[in-house]
């Protein structure tokens, strides 16, 4: 966005939550639950960025504030809970159709592997993207952010994955480049060209990695289309082998690492390790010998229980264990149209709690600070504190733990993404 967005002041704050950390590291163990609270706060936003934090009180005395009065646009948040945009770092948002035969499919008792093998699942979203013209695809995927940001999201990391072929590939991080600079948040793109082998190349599965590994990659990287690159390493998809190709390929290309692990069996993370990605996601399937050396790693352990939740599953990811390990764990929607169409972190962080047994103030800090930790991002992202971008979300609430408690009911009024504010409540 070119605009200089206006300063902004946010009065009568009944729960700031500033997420504020000690030390600059990703929130591990106890200090997953310290949410910085603060009460009858204010926060001054100004040119996109967050300027100074306190009491409403010494804000409304303050000097300057009172001086540009006129030029400042005071929001009276009466007694709200506010904090820091979520940053939901796992969505596949690029697609063009819900999945509503696999659905019925999966009621009618087929799991989600079996209705991949019989030509459904990933595969049935590839023909709507290559079909797609890039602004359909951009409105779409505008369409997606802004309902994100109307559930209080402000960074999203965005993957690529069901075009499948150099072009289709391309098509969608162009498109999601377009859309990024028509939307006030902020946008991660990451190339997911090893999400599955489209059709074409079933029986050719080494060639369709080289086609991924060494053309879309180069072409990726040099058109500065993607932050990351990510493989989808499972049963049914790729194997850790092909995975290592992937991951060998990415860094070559200096793109930075993520990984789909452990969501249908079990993969040991120490190869994956050595790659040092910033994030493995869904990790329901983790070998427990494995949870010290993640501990001692900087990847962030990222869980989407909407996966679980959406394909009825009764496991989800050990979130306790993980945590009491010493892992750093976010949480993100995964929002795809096949195994969790949900794009809200309300949603995430409830099934979290409900299902995973995370601390509504843990489910928090997952949501929002190391969310941050595992796109990169944390020196701007993630916590309300000075010189940090001005992303911020306003719930209907008086109490932080009712956020995750009023499960499947919007509650976010206001979203301020980059100092640009969406929504508006009566005041
Ligand atoms: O994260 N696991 C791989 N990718 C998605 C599902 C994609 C799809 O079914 O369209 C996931 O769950
Ligand atoms: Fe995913």
């Amino acid at each position: 966005m070119t605009n200089v967005p206006t300063p902004l002041l946010l009065a009568n704050v009944g729960q700031l939550l500033t997420l504020r950390s000690r030390t600059p590291r990703p929130r591990r163990g106890a200090s997953l639950s310290e949410l910085g609270i603060s009460e009858d706060a204010a926060v001054l936003c100004i040119g996109g960025k967050i300027v100074s934090v306190g009491k409403t009180k010494d804000a409304l005395r303050d000097a300057w504030i009172k001086k540009h009065r006129r030029q400042i646009t005071e929001i009276d948040c009466r007694g709200r809970v506010v904090l820091p945009g979520f940053v939901d770092s796992h969505t596949h948002p690029v697609f063009t159709q819900p999945r509503l035969i696999d659905f019925e499919k999966r009621i009618a008792g087929a799991s989600y592997e079996e209705i991949a093998e019989a030509g459904g699942g990933i595969r049935s979203s590839i023909d709507g993207v290559r079909k797609a013209n890039k602004p359909a695809l951009s409105e779409k995927v505008l369409a997606t952010f802004r309902d994100m940001a109307a559930h209080g999201t402000t960074t999203v990391e965005a993957k690529s994955g069901y075009g499948l072929d150099f072009a289709s590939e391309i098509k969608s991080l162009e498109a999601m480049r377009s859309t990024a600079r028509q939307w006030p948040g902020t946008v991660v793109p990451t190339f997911l060209g090893a999400h599955t082998v489209p059709p074409e190349y079933r029986d050719r599965r080494q060639a369709y990695l080289d086609l991924v590994c060494n053309e879309m990659m180069p072409a990726v990287a040099k058109r500065k289309l993607a932050q990351f690159a990510d493989v989808f390493c499972d049963r049914g998809a790729f194997s850790a082998d092909e995975a290592g190709q992937i991951l060998r390929a990415a860094r070559e290309h200096k793109l930075a690492l993520r990984a789909h692990l452990g969501q249908l069996s079990e993969t040991r993370l120490e190869p994956f390790l050595r790659f040092n990605p910033v994030s493995l996601d869904h990790m329901d399937y983790v070998n427990d010998a494995d949870l010290p050396a993640l501990a001692r790693s900087d990847t962030v352990a990222t869980l989407v229980p909407g996966a679980n939740y959406f394909l009825g599953l009764s496991r989800y990811p050990r979130a306790r264990q993980f945590i009491e390990a010493g892992v750093a764990v976010a949480l993100a929607t995964d929002y795809n149209p096949g195994s969790s169409p949900t794009l809200s972190m309300p949603m995430a962080m409830s099934l979290a709690c409900t299902h995973m047994k995370m601390s509504p103030a843990e489910a928090i800090a997952a949501a929002t600070i190391n969310g941050a930790w595992a796109l990169r991002l944390a020196d701007r992202k993630g916590s309300i504190e000075p010189g940090k971008d001005a992303d911020l979300a306003v719930f209907e609430v008086k109490d932080y733990r009712e956020i995750a408690y009023w499960f499947g009911v919007n509650h976010c009024v206001l979203t301020i993404l980059n100092g640009v504010v969406q929504g508006a409540f009566c005041a």
